[in-house]
């Protein structure tokens, strides 16, 4: 059964909406009323978490870039890592080149301890960037 749908108007930048466009092309949309309509669900979903409450919970993975030949930064890492070892399960550590390192870091455990570890992560200088994917586990 289709599900009923509202009509909207939306004004965006030229600009914008060419990136847009440019990106979906390559995503196998069948047009761009479905990708809008994505786009609206992954935010939804990603702010809702960002106001989970205190006693959801979640299993996901934090990914981290870093420097490995930046003085102190693979031990500053681990240590924030062994602070947290009731909700970290696993970690895989990948040599991208001669500098970076990509960490993968298995979580599980309290939404907002998770994300407290990955702020922790991401603020310890040499890393370059980090992103976390998590989904909520139903109780
Ligand atoms: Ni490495």
């Amino acid at each position: 059964m289709k599900e009923k749908t509202s009509r909207i108007g939306v004004s965006l930048p030229p600009k914008l909406l060419d990136r847009f466009d440019e990106m979906i092309d390559g995503m196998g949309y069948a047009n761009r009323s479905e990708a809008i309509r994505d786009a609206v669900r992954e935010y939804i979903y990603k702010n809702k978490l960002r106001e989970a409450d205190e006693k959801a919970k979640g299993i996901g993975v934090i990914s981290l870039i870093y420097d490995h030949h930046l003085h102190g930064v693979t031990e500053s890492l681990t240590d924030l890592q062994h602070n947290y070892c009731d909700v970290i399960q696993s970690n895989t550590h990948i040599h991208l080149d001669h500098h970076n390192c990509m960490e993968l870091i298995i979580v599980e455990g309290k939404i907002t301890k998770i994300q407290d570890i990955k702020n922790q992560l991401t603020a310890t200088a040499g890393v370059k960037h980090s992103d976390l994917l998590i989904n909520p586990v139903e109780e």
